[in-house]
């Protein structure tokens, strides 16, 4: 309790601010964590900084996403007319010859939006980046905070929305992979090592969307009775399963998604020959 004239927890202490205010206790040394509490999110920054600077290069680059059967990741679908020129069979012309852009930014914007919105990611980002907090039991530098419930984060509660899309992704990313099992004449049953990487990518980017906190609301979430809707609780419980390793999962999509691009790229440039298995 104050009297009015004594300094508060913010005066005392006026560099920091946040957390430290109200009804804290007045401890004076910033935090009391001896361990590397630091660790985690310099590590977390370090590679979120690198898949940034690889994806934006390759978005930007409008080359080399194409080598048959395969396209990158990145560039699926491709939604120029200008993508005939580079990639054999047809596309779904959508966007005409007006699109002068790399077509990469036509459709990153739907998973860059997922993960960019993902509960895990945010936590992520906000502490390796942010310093927001920076770690538990770690006070974060900033003079106030307002959650997400301002402009522009308050866009984060349109995540559900991003998990749609990432869906329809996540299912022409399944095609693509389908397409994988054709040989570079685009003769069926064949099998390469880029069909075995496009197929653990795949496989990842399914359990990520699946194991995503906003898909297990939708199928388990506003129920009363999980016996009278066993179906839903069964599917409830499967996304459950996924969704207790979706920090796991987000990392390894993440890298996966990336090397199928990476491997589609090196293809495409010539570097070596897809090694055919049958
Ligand atoms: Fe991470 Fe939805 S919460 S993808």
């Amino acid at each position: 309790m104050t009297t009015g004239t004594e300094p508060t927890d913010t005066e005392s202490h006026p560099s920091s601010g946040g957390v430290r205010t109200g009804t804290r206790a007045a401890i004076a040394a910033p935090h009391l964590r001896t361990d590397r509490w630091w660790l985690a999110p310099a590590v977390t920054a370090a590679g979120l900084l690198a898949f940034v600077v690889y994806s934006t290069w390759r978005a930007f680059a409008d080359t080399y996403y194409y080598a048959a059967p395969y396209v990158s990741p990145f560039y699926s679908p491709c939604l120029a007319e200008r993508c005939q020129t580079m990639r054999a069979g047809p596309n779904a012309d959508l966007f005409g010859s007006w699109w002068a852009l790399s077509p990469a930014i036509i459709i990153l914007i739907f998973p860059l939006g997922f993960r960019l919105t993902c509960y895990y990611y945010r936590k992520a980002y906000y502490r390796g980046f942010w310093a927001s907090p920076p770690a538990c039991a770690v006070a974060e530098p900033h003079k106030k905070y307002s959650g997400e419930t301002r402009f522009p984060l308050i866009l984060q509660n349109i995540h559900r929305y991003f998990f749609y899309a990432a869906i329809v992704v996540a299912g022409i990313l399944t095609y693509d992979t389908v397409l994988a099992f054709r040989d570079e004449n685009y003769d069926w049953g064949h099998m390469g090592l880029g069909t075995l990487v496009f197929l653990v990518n795949i496989v990842l980017i399914w359990a990520y969307t699946l194991s995503c906190h906003s898909c297990r609301h939708i199928v388990g979430g506003r129920l009363k009775h999980f016996s009278k809707h066993p179906v839903r609780y069964r599917m409830w419980s499967w996304v459950g399963v996924l969704n207790a390793r979706h920090m796991l999962l987000a990392w390894a999509s993440l890298l996966s998604v990336a090397l199928a691009d990476f491997y589609v790229y090196l293809l495409a440039s010539g570097v070596f020959d897809d090694p055919r298995f049958f």
